[in-house]
């Protein structure tokens, strides 16, 4: 019987995860650089972490979590999200003493109920950032510039930063309003889940993906129409931070993101080099949320980014390499020198690798070596031994550099720490 990965659910293989580190290296890097600290906090929690916070007329919640009751009769959830748990975990651990801002980053699995698609899954990946403690609109800007500035970094092209407000309690209690006389109207136009949102939620009408419902949707009175005076300057200050540091955005009035918690910023960052699933990155404030966890007035701004979309925005990278020497035995006579080499390249910080076990003949260890990727190759025969001198070849331009056994070592060295190989034709060198 062979068992598959479970539907929505993928493997990260050697050749990919490489990206994988460099996305999330990347991240740790650039967020050090603007005070970020890591958390990491369990995949599972108790259900109620996120039925009130993430929202109980959510997609997430209504649909989409798993959701169990383990064997002590607990009713838990593994976490569709990392905004609650951090919070949990801030409050927990009475992390906000003082005035403090704090500010955190996570990475890991999150895991959603939801039909699986290109770029969408059942357990995907997100690195996200929540900061705690200031209510300013220039924060809100900061980890705005912060993601943008990362996702430039790592190549990803044609990025698209969409901003919004979703305004404070007062803006929303009278849209609120606008919004159900809006939708009452045209009730038997919109789809059962509409149904279901208008009277819980009428908010969560924005997040219907249903082709039928949008010529409704697209009627619906505008949140900026309805802004208290507190929320439009924030929204202003806001516009006015992002527009001095010239960053280019654009103002998505309908975007409410599908989430409860958030208060005032909305925004989203796309990325055209993806297809339908194109949102890299969701986040904004959620002022509010931890008090309703049981903390204190801590207002908090934040976002999520999905790695598997990252990776797919990167396009093709080159697949990694697990060496950048392969050492070769000519014959069975100089297999302990092989390993002794490889042994010297690795304790120097040369990734070696050979494949000389086993009696493999020379051809099966130079298949061994293409599969690695390895770059350089070292064929140590009997004529090698004796002479002391060795040639390191480059397998794509054929380079070639002799040296003697004293300076293989160093000379690999220098060879593993050149940028990646520009084979623009031959030459030969003695060094050593
Ligand atoms: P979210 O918009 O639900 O926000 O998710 C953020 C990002 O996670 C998305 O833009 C996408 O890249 C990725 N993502 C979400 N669902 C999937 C999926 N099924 N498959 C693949 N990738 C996915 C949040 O989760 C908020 N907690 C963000 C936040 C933090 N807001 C404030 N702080």
């Amino acid at each position: 019987m062979t068992t598959k990965a479970i539907r929505g659910t993928q493997d990260i293989l050697p050749g990919q995860v490489e990206i994988w580190q460099r996305v999330e290296e990347s991240a740790r890097r650039t967020f050090a650089l603007y005070g970020f600290q890591e958390m990491r906090t369990p995949i599972f929690e108790h259900t109620a972490v996120f039925l009130k916070t993430t929202g109980e007329s959510t997609d997430i919640v209504q649909k989409q979590m798993y959701r169990f009751t383990d064997m002590g009769g607990n009713d838990l959830t593994l976490r569709p999200e990392g905004t609650p748990p951090v919070i949990r975990a801030y409050l927990e651990h009475q992390l906000g003493q003082g005035r403090s801002i704090e500010r955190y980053y996570y990475i890991g699995p999150m895991f959603r109920y939801e039909r699986p698609q290109q770029g969408r899954y059942r357990q995907f990946h997100q690195i996200g950032v929540e900061v705690l403690g200031t209510e300013s609109a220039h924060l809100d800007a900061e980890v705005i510039e912060m993601v943008m500035r990362w996702l430039r970094d790592l190549g990803v092209r044609d990025l698209r930063l969409l901003i919004n407000t979703v305004a404070d309690e007062p803006s929303r209690v009278a849209y609120r309003k606008a919004l159900v006389r809006a939708q009452a109207g045209h009730l038997d136009e919109l789809c059962s889940d509409c149904h279901r949102r208008h009277r819980e939620n009428p908010l969560r009408v924005f997040d219907c993906k249903v082709d039928t419902c949008q010529p409704v949707i697209a009627q619906l009175p505008s949140i900026h129409d309805y802004l208290s005076d507190t929320s439009a300057s924030h929204f202003e200050r806001l516009r006015e931070v992002l527009g001095s540091w010239g960053m280019d955005y654009e103002i998505d009035p309908r975007m409410v993101r599908g989430l409860d918690y958030y208060r005032e910023t909305v925004f989203e960052i796309t990325s055209g080099a993806l297809g339908a699933q194109d949102s890299l990155v969701g986040g904004g404030r959620y002022d509010g949320l931890v008090a309703q966890m049981g903390g204190r007035e801590v207002p908090g701004v934040g976002f999520a980014a999905g790695i598997e979309r990252i990776v797919l925005a990167m396009g093709g990278q080159p697949e990694a390499t697990a060496a950048d020497v392969f050492v070769v035995a000519f014959d069975d006579s100089t297999v302990s020198a092989v390993h002794t080499i490889v042994h010297q390249l690795r304790a120097a910080g040369v990734r070696a690798l050979c494949a000389a076990y086993d009696g493999r003949s020379k051809k099966a260890q130079g298949s061994a070596a293409r599969r690695s990727r390895a770059p350089w190759q070292l064929v140590v025969g009997p004529d090698e031994v004796q002479s002391d001198r060795y040639t390191l070849r480059r397998l794509a331009d054929d380079r070639r550099l002799e040296c003697s056994g004293e300076a293989l070592v160093s000379t690999a060295l220098s060879l593993a720490n050149e940028p990646a190989a520009n084979p623009t034709g031959s030459e030969s060198r003695n060094d050593g």
